[in-house]
């Protein structure tokens, strides 16, 4: 059974309670909450402190991706402000292995993310460590991006890696996923589904979210 997670870097932050309520309605999993620092991407978002407003008005999962340099400086505030998945890029520190060693320590789920042009081999020290691996599909920054083809190659290299170890690990994409491709992406390895301007974006998300699962029934 897959996982979806709604990036809410699409949502409308004016009506933000109201649409966190939509993608809640429609039974998904996770909330993907996008961290940029204008420094690691080249876009600003928000940090712990508006997280910690949205913890008060949901209980869904949060599924934080840190796009920051240095992320293991604030991991520790993400936890507080309510996080139960963080996810930081294999790119955005020297000690990433420091720094998922420090999410674990508070007893929450820890993911490692890869860009496009990152080579599956980088995470292959770090399974035994990880619960989740996310393959960017687009590169990080912002939302509303094509899918790059050439990420399915990479999804399927990690999913034989993973079965090959017999490892429990979830498989994340995110960038570009829309119910065109969302079974190619799955058939490829992938279970956990970020999904923002698809979402978003649509005038059912019900029916959207029901089609996402649909497309990945085999
Ligand atoms: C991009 C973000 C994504 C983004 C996805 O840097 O990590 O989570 O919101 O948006 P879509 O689904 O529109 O490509
Ligand atoms: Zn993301």
């Amino acid at each position: 059974m897959i996982k979806i997670s709604p990036s809410i870097l699409s949502a409308d932050f004016s009506n933000i309670r109201e649409d966190i309520k939509k993608v809640e309605d429609a039974g998904v999993d996770l909330l993907h909450i996008d961290v940029m620092d204008g420094a690691f991407v080249p876009n600003i978002t928000f940090g712990q402190v508006v997280i910690k407003d949205f913890r008060k008005i949901s209980k869904i999962p949060f599924d934080v991706h840190l796009m920051i340099e240095k992320p293991e400086r604030f991991i520790e505030d993400f936890v507080k402000a309510g996080a139960d998945i963080i996810t930081v890029h294999y790119e955005s520190t020297v000690h990433v292995h420091r720094a998922i060693q420090l999410i674990k320590s508070f007893g929450i789920k820890a993911g490692i993310a890869l860009n496009p042009a990152t080579p599956i081999e980088c995470v292959k020290h770090l399974l035994n460590d990880v619960d989740m691996v996310l393959i960017m599909t687009v590169n990080p920054g912002f939302g509303g991006q094509k899918f790059i083809e050439a990420t399915k190659d990479k999804i399927k290299q990690l999913r034989t890696l993973i079965d090959e170890r017999d490892l429990d690990i979830d498989i994340e994409v995110d960038g570009g996923i829309k119910e065109d491709n969302i079974a190619e992406v799955f058939k490829c390895g992938a279970n956990v589904f970020v999904a923002g301007s698809a979402v978003f974006n649509s005038k059912d998300i019900n029916l959207t979210i029901k089609n996402f699962r649909r497309l990945t029934e085999f």
